[in-house]
């Protein structure tokens, strides 16, 4: 059961599951309450059944689906259902069963208890389906939004947030979802390892990649992009000193690219600055986000150049960042 393995993957790690919450929600029939006002009207059967064909409708429309009327056997078995309820669930059993093929979950990390699973693939479909119905957006980029799920937020503070891949994302260049995430789980690892550095990157957990749908699961961070910081939305405290975070962010990006690890995406909008008034325990000022260009470096080959068929693609020089930022996190802190 996907209940199992998802709590098997906090193991060690965070100590409360936003997955608990989803599956609470997802298992959950919503309270009766007068405040409910699908409980106080009373649906007919004609009124369910046109909703049910709405629905079946919406999903024959999607091109994705195009499987259920172009094979025989499925047009037939959806046709000859007798009620519209019973031909809805075959077509979102076939759905299921053809996302099976593509469905790929990566477990990041060394967890101790977590071994290659099977998954209740409709589970992770409710899990998908419930983080849409329910995300509060927190960030945004060229290639993806990064949400936090509401009621988990209200309930107890998110930790955990979910990097989605807009549909039309570039991909030009860029790693795809699982390997932006495998790739992020490197960069944390080697971070952590710094101990004498103020920066680190946020936490992978898992990615999934479902149809068209492709998202990472991360630590969320209690901090704010630099660009963000200009646009007038978070502050730089009194303990925070610029000067030192940029030496040592100079001295991280010598260390992984000694170890041949290039970000190739560091803008204002990939590095965070944490929020609170007093100093982080854990002593990280501030963090690298975003591994959707990163990766290693092909040996005798430019670290900044990558071919994608005919075309070069030439990214962002790390080291590039350090003198605006200095400027920039000089003239933004000085004003608070
Ligand atoms: N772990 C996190 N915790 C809190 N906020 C985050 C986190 N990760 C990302 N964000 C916010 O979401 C924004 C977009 O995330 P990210 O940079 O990963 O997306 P992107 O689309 O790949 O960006 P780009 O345009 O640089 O390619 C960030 O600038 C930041 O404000
Ligand atoms: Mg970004």
């Amino acid at each position: 059961m996907y209940t199992n393995i998802l709590n098997r993957i906090r193991v060690g790690r965070l100590s409360k599951s936003s997955f608990d919450i989803l599956n609470r929600q997802v298992n959950k029939p919503m309270p009766e309450s007068p405040e409910n006002p699908k409980s106080t009207i009373e649906k007919t059967e004609v009124d369910i059944e046109k909703e049910t064909w709405d629905k079946l409708d919406e999903l024959l429309e999607d091109p994705e689906n195009a499987f259920l009327f172009e094979h025989d056997v499925n047009r037939i078995a959806i046709e000859e259902a007798p009620t519209a309820l019973e031909a809805l669930k075959i077509a979102n059993d076939l759905i299921d069963k053809r996302l099976e093929a593509t469905f790929k979950l990566s477990v990041l990390g060394n967890v101790e208890g977590v071994e290659p699973i099977s998954i209740n693939i409709e589970g992770v479909r409710k899990v998908l389906e419930s983080i849409q119905a329910n995300q509060e957006k927190i960030g945004e980029g060229g290639d993806a939004i990064v949400v936090i799920h509401k009621e988990e937020s209200e309930l107890f503070g998110a930790e955990i947030c979910y990097k989605i891949a807009k549909a039309k994302a570039q991909m030009e260049g860029r790693n795809p979802t699982l390997v932006e995430a495998e790739v992020q789980e490197e960069f944390f690892r080697e971070m952590q390892e710094y101990t004498d550095l103020c920066i680190r990157a946020p936490e992978p957990l898992y990615a999934i990649k479902y149809g068209k749908y492709e998202m990472i699961g991360m630590e969320v961070l209690q901090a704010v992009s630099v660009k963000d910081i200009v646009n007038g939305k978070g502050y730089i405290s009194s303990w925070f000193n610029v000067d030192a975070f940029c030496d040592q962010l100079q001295e991280l990006l010598n260390r992984l690219h000694s170890n041949h690890k290039y970000h190739r995406d560091l803008h204002r909008g990939n590095i965070m600055i944490h929020q609170s008034e007093t100093e982080p325990e854990d002593g990280k000022w501030g963090y690298v986000i975003d591994f959707g260009y990163s990766g290693y470096a092909i040996l005798g080959s430019d670290p900044y150049k990558r071919d994608v068929g005919d075309k070069t693609f030439t990214f962002l020089k790390d080291d590039d960042i350090v003198s605006n930022l200095r400027e920039t996190l000089n003239r933004y802190g000085n004003a608070n």
